[in-house]
Parts: structure tokens; sequence; C-alpha cells
């Protein structure tokens, strides 16, 4: 039997195995195991589940945007990297937020270690099996600027403020995962 622990240590072998062979296919199918696990690990890090909403309005026609890229996709099946562009960006974007000040923070210290770790796996490999956008995702930048500013800066990096940036965390990294 497995336990918890080694599964996050398959999911950085997983992790690795990208920089020793070219199994970017074999890597984009499993973006789904990865992203279960650091969400169940967002879950599992506790903490209270805050009611109050971010001060910040995620701009929602990037996601529509997507979305009708990928009906083309099917209908049209010419190879569309549009979706794992969008992924890579914003999942670089939350890595970068979980590098501010985390002293307040009242979350499992292990766990949020493996989801900080697999997260960033996750980006290592979107980042080498997809080529570059052409056009910069500056709404999406905007976003968690703002993210950054008005919850993180603003409340003086408190634990209610890292309570909001996770539940936000979690909401986009499900939409992620959905698409
Ligand atoms: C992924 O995001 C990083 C950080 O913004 C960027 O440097 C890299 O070019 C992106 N990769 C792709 C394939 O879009
Ligand atoms: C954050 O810290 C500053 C300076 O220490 C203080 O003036 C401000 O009231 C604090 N804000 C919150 C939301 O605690």
């Amino acid at each position: 039997m497995y336990t918890k622990e080694s599964w996050t240590c398959i999911f950085l072998i997983i992790c690795g195995m990208q920089s020793v062979c070219h199994c970017c296919d074999w890597i984009r199918h499993h973006y789904g195991l990865l992203s279960a696990e650091y969400l169940s690990l967002l879950d599992q890090m506790g903490g209270d589940i805050t009611e109050q909403e971010a001060p910040v309005f995620f701009p929602e026609s990037l996601y529509r945007r997507i979305e009708l890229a990928e009906i083309k996709t099917r209908i049209l099946t010419f190879h569309y990297e549009d979706k794992d562009r969008f992924r890579n960006e914003t999942i670089y974007q939350i890595t970068k937020l979980f590098d501010g000040n985390m002293k307040a923070v009242t979350w499992d210290k292990k766990k949020l270690d493996d989801f900080l770790n697999i997260l960033e796996c996750q980006f290592e490999n979107l980042k080498s099996c997809v080529s570059p956008a052409k056009k910069p995702a500056r709404r999406l930048k905007r976003y968690f600027k703002k993210l950054n500013r008005k919850v993180l800066r603003k409340m003086n990096y408190s634990a209610q403020a890292w309570e909001l940036i996770g539940k936000e965390t979690k909401h986009h990294l499900q939409r992620l995962d959905i698409f």
C-alpha cells in the first residue's frame, strides 16, 4: 500500500521525467492526475473556508474565449494549444502569488509545500510542452496583480488574506481542470 506521502513522491517523479524524455503527450495526459492531487491538497491544507469574496473581478470573457477555441478545435481538428497556454500562464501567476509572505498562514505547512511543489511541476510540464504564446496574457496578469495588491498587500498578508487567495486559487484551478 502507498501512503499519501509516497503518492506525492510519485508525482514529483512524474515531474522529473520531463527532463529526461520527450514525453509531452504522455505528460499532457497526466494533467488531470496532477490537477486532482493539488486540488485535494488544497482542501486538506485546512483553514477556514472564508465567506468573504475577493474584491477583484476575474475577466470571465477569457474563459469563454478558450471554451470557444475548444469547440473550434473539435470541429476543425487543427492543432490548437490555446488551452494549455492559458493553463500555463494561470498556474504561473498562481505560483507567483504564493511567493508572498506566508508567515501568517494557518494551513498545514507540509500539505502547503506539497501543493506548491506539484503546482510548480505542472507549470514546468506545461511550459516545456507548449510553444510560447504570441500575445502576452495582459488581462490575466492584471487580474493577478490586483489580487496581490488589493488582497495580500492591502490586508498585510494576514491569514485572512491568504484564505481569500486560497479560495480564488481553488476556483481557478478547478476551472482549468474542467476544460
Ligand atoms: C509559460 O509561462 C511562462 C511565464 O509567463 C512563460 O515564460 C512561458 O513562455 C510560457 N510558456 C508557454 C508555452 O506559453
Ligand atoms: C496593515 O498594516 C498597516 C501598517 O502597519 C496598518 O496601518 C493597516 O491598518 C493594516 N491593515 C490591516 C487591514 O490590518
